[in-house]
């Protein structure tokens, strides 16, 4: 077949490959991006859907607005009231999963050739859409804080990108939390710069300790001029459920208009089943437990996973403890230099029964190799230890210890 010259840009990702091998019996997987399945609130989603179908069937199985189903717009207003960004119902569009609202910036502003600044590391599917539409992608580095914003201004000045693309909470694969000052800059250099910032937001409910710093959108209040040049992606796929497919995008009326255009090109509009089950079901007040719930149960497997890795791959590795999210990233740092390749490794572990992804395919440009993402969400506490013992098993093998 002949197909579209865009498909040059993209490939089948190296995760995808490696799940391949994750049909292995026995094996304890790090590997997925996941919420557990076990953590969702059936009962609630059951009453929420049969209010649905029980209410008003007609609107629920009906063809619906592009912009979304309204009560959901409203409840989602509130929902980010409650995380301190201003926006009317009308100030957002319900997306098939915050992946569309990606999909979506990427149709409506990416020019073939067009420069885009993402973070290296950052979410591959990112990296993959945003090439399709011919992104020139430039990489700011992380480091535990979050984007080095000194390097990110330097990358702005030289690029002019046509939008910064950034996961400031919990970052998927980084786990890093960028600082309230650095949130504070980056605000500035939207403003100075006239860049458009996309915040990339499905982890920030996901805190365990203390609650992250407010959202770059909630913090444009106190940097005039600055909200003109944000769009925020928010979803409830790793809170309540990914195969509900809602996320949503707030950003500026122009691009919710072309947004909204090109979404009718291809699904019309998210399920209105989904949206009307989502709606009710945040109308009935029940997010704040079921949030508790889910913070408390990745709380208890983030410290099993951390002192896991302490103690098993020890000075092998540095990593920096994830205040909230689903993921740790880790450097092989250790072993004299003996182990510096992730894949290598990976295949190592998958012969032990457990796996993860290597962490290079996550960088749009220079991939580390000696990098790797573990997700802590998937396994329980016991699978955890067992899995990291089996890892530094398999570290042991690779350096010939
Ligand atoms: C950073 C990031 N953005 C967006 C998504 C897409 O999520 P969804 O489309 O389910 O809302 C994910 C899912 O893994 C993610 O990690």
């Amino acid at each position: 077949m002949q197909f579209a010259s865009r498909l040059d840009n993209v490939s089948t990702s190296a995760i995808r490959e490696l799940f391949k091998l994750l049909g292995k019996p026995g094996i304890i997987s790090f590997a997925g991006g996941f919420p557990d399945a076990a953590l969702f609130d059936v009962d609630g989603l059951r009453e929420a859907s049969e209010a649905a179908l029980a209410e008003n069937p007609g609107l629920a199985l009906q063809y619906g607005a592009t912009e979304g189903f309204d009560p959901l717009r409203a409840q989602i207003a509130h929902f980010m009231d409650g995380k301190g960004v201003d926006v009317a119902p009308d100030g957002l569009i319900v997306t098939t999963g915050s992946q569309q609202a990606l999909d979506l910036i990427g149709k409506t502003l990416i020019s073939p050739g067009d420069k885009v600044i993402v973070e290296g590391p950052t979410f591959l599917a990112t990296i993959q859409c945003f090439r399709l539409y011919g992104a020139d992608l430039v990489s700011a580095p992380v480091d535990g804080e979050g984007v080095r914003v000194d390097e990110l201004e330097r990358l702005i000045v030289q690029h002019k990108p046509k939008l910064v693309y950034l996961i400031p909470t919990f970052g998927n694969p980084s786990g890093a939390t960028l600082n309230a000052e650095r949130r504070r800059r980056v605000l500035e250099l939207a403003v100075k710069y006239g860049t458009l910032i996309v915040e990339d937001d499905p982890y920030g409910d996901l805190y365990f300790d203390k609650a992250p710093p407010p959202s770059i959108m909630a913090l444009s209040k106190d940097v005039p001029g600055s909200r003109e040049h944000l769009v925020y992606c928010g979803s409830l796929s790793k809170v309540l459920s990914p195969g509900l497919r809602i996320g949503w995008m707030i950003g500026p009326a122009e691009l919710l208009a072309k947004s909204v255009m090109c979404k009718q090109f291809s699904d019309a509009h998210t399920s209105t089943f989904a949206q009307v089950t989502a709606a009710n079901y945040l109308a009935t007040g029940r997010m704040p437990d079921t949030l508790a719930k889910v913070r408390a149960v990745y709380a208890k497997r983030r410290d099993v996973m951390d002192a896991a890795l302490r103690r098993e791959l020890g000075d092998a590795i540095t990593f920096t403890r994830p205040d909230g999210g689903l993921f740790f990233w880790v450097s092989l740092t250790g072993a004299n230099g003996a182990l510096a390749d992730a894949a290598v490794l990976a295949r190592q572990a998958i012969e032990q029964g457990v796996a993860f992804v290597p962490g290079a395919p996550f960088f749009a440009e220079n991939p580390d190799n000696s990098t790797l993402r573990l997700s802590f969400a998937t396994a329980d506490e016991a699978k955890i230890e067992d899995g990291i013992r089996r890892l530094g098993v398999a570290l042991r093998q690779s350096v010939g210890g």
